[in-house]
């Protein structure tokens, strides 16, 4: 660790570590200092020279993401001087550009139009007729749209591809203001993390195909999650809409930051899974093959649940920590077992060395923490014993529907399957979004997370309807 030192900012002394860029001080500080090119995640670059500061004893204003933090360092990142050279920078960025603002999609959440707002430029001085134009929907591989005009060139999405996929598929081409943003012949932007150049891009000009033209970022509520879309847990906003009259629907996911786990970014499968959370959901109860309400689906269930040990739970690994204690808690009061078996949830191909795991669960960890059995063998031995199944979001049986023929099955699930179909009640639960809970990843991070979901009607818990089952048995002559 590196000794922290002085500092002055703005008339206010602070500590911070001898040599680290002062820029970073800023942003920790929350002190507002406009950058294109600098990210936390790439580091510096140099070139957009929006991030000027005065420093006491230069004679010019210097980039704050390429000085380093000195002992006694005085700052001033605001006052009349520094913000006419910030203006200044800005008008050149601005030169160039379209001012397509009304039918850009970043409009709301765009740095550019950010930054112009607060230096009040409200005239410009170019002629719109002498802009350099350029292509306005470059196609740059899977999920990602170009708008070379709207670029700022801060290359923060190059560098992203040469920095951290290192699969370089971006560079800069032609010069002076000609230059624009491309990919190499022959070469898409298709790695599985594409989709990040669309967050790091400080303005409109790289897209996300998916979302442009959807919705409009400031309808939309924000709300924090864990993507479940593998073990790692990537730390995500759910970014969703409640219209009057209709149900909330999830427009996407984005990720959160979070250094110990997924640092500024998420891959493009997790981020593109919140479609499935829109779609084919289960969400009317089924009893004896007609629907049902919830409750009288509870009730049936807790009319075939006896304490014989001859039923079997199969566990889902995207159940929450408190979903499957609450799980493991009344599996001993029916004397029952229960698996956490789940061939199908390893994938070679998914895996990678950098956030994607093969373990497609999100919460394995929680099982080995509360000492759920996955085996195969414990699993087998328990279905041939058992009478009674009831099967939480696991979707075994989907493959093997004939092993349910002679039992009678219970169904929790989230999403349609073909194992609903098999069983003679069938409940909706609640998706990951949906509920708060804590999961563990595969690092052994334990993350809490509180959903805010505003649905109509809004599905029960694991935890809800096992508190229900439970409290019917200490009411009830259960067995
Ligand atoms: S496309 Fe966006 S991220 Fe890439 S250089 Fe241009 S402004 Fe920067
Ligand atoms: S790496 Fe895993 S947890 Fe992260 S976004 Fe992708 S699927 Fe989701
Ligand atoms: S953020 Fe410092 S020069 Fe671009």
């Amino acid at each position: 660790m590196s000794e922290n030192v002085d500092i002055n900012i703005n008339g206010k002394d602070m500590k911070a570590p001898k040599g680290s860029l002062l820029i970073d001080k800023l942003l920790d500080e929350n002190i507002h200092i406009p950058h294109f090119c600098y990210h936390q995640a790439l580091g510096k670059d140099g070139n957009c020279r929006m991030c000027m500061v005065e420093i006491e004893g230069q004679k010019r204003p210097q980039i704050s993401c390429d000085t380093p933090i000195k002992d006694g360092m005085i700052v001033r990142t605001t006052g009349k001087n520094i913000e006419k050279v910030r203006r200044d920078i800005l008008e050149l960025e601005l030169i160039n550009h379209p001012i397509d603002c009304p039918t850009c999609d970043q409009a709301g959440e765009c740095k550019l139009q950010d930054y112009y707002m607060e230096s009040g430029f409200y005239e410009s001085r170019m002629n719109l007729e002498s802009k350099n134009h350029a292509r306005k929907r470059e196609d740059l591989g899977a999920n990602v749209m170009l708008d070379q005009e709207r670029c700022v060139l801060c290359t923060r999405c190059v560098r992203f591809c040469s920095d951290i996929t290192k699969t370089n598929e971006l560079g800069v081409i032609s010069r002076a203001d000609h230059s624009v943003i491309g990919t190499f012949p022959g070469k898409p932007l298709s790695n599985p993390y594409a989709m990040n150049v669309v967050d790091l891009c400080p303005v409109g000009a790289l897209t996300s195909k998916d979302f442009r033209f959807k919705q409009r970022v400031w309808f939309l509520e924000t709300f924090n999650a864990i993507c479940n879309g593998c073990a790692k847990g990537c730390n995500i906003y759910v970014d969703h809409r409640k219209e009057k009259y209709k149900d909330d629907v999830i427009y996407r996911f984005r990720p959160r930051v979070n250094k110990e786990v997924n640092g500024w970014f998420m891959c493009d499968e997790g981020r593109l899974s919140y479609a499935k959370e829109n779609e084919n959901r289960f969400t009317t109860a089924i009893v004896e093959g007609s629907e049902s309400n919830v409750s009288n689906a509870i009730a049936q269930t807790f009319s075939k649940i006896s304490n014989d040990g001859k039923t079997l739970f199969l566990l889902d690994g995207n159940l929450s920590l408190e979903e499957i204690k609450n799980l493991k808690s009344f599996a001993n009061i029916l004397n029952a077992n229960i698996s956490a078996y789940s061939p199908n949830s390893i994938d070679e191909d998914f895996g990678d060395d950098y956030l994607r795991n093969k373990d497609r669960r999100a919460n394995t960890k929680s099982f080995e923490k509360l000492e759920i059995n996955q085996s195969k063998e414990y699993f087998e031995e328990s279905l041939k014993s058992c009478d009674n199944i009831i099967i939480i979001g696991n979707d075994y049986f989907d493959e093997n529907l004939d092993l349910l023929d002679s039992k009678n099955s219970i169904g929790i699930f989230s999403h349609n399957t073909l194992t609903i179909k098999k069983c003679s009640i069938a409940i909706p639960m609640a998706s990951f979004y949906e509920k708060s809970g804590t999961y563990i990843n595969c690092d052994g991070i334990e993350q809490k997370v509180i959903s805010k979901m505003k649905k109509n009607e809004p599905q029960l818990s694991v935890t809800n309807i096992i508190e229900e089952l439970k409290s019917m048995i200490e009411k009830g002559d259960l067995l």
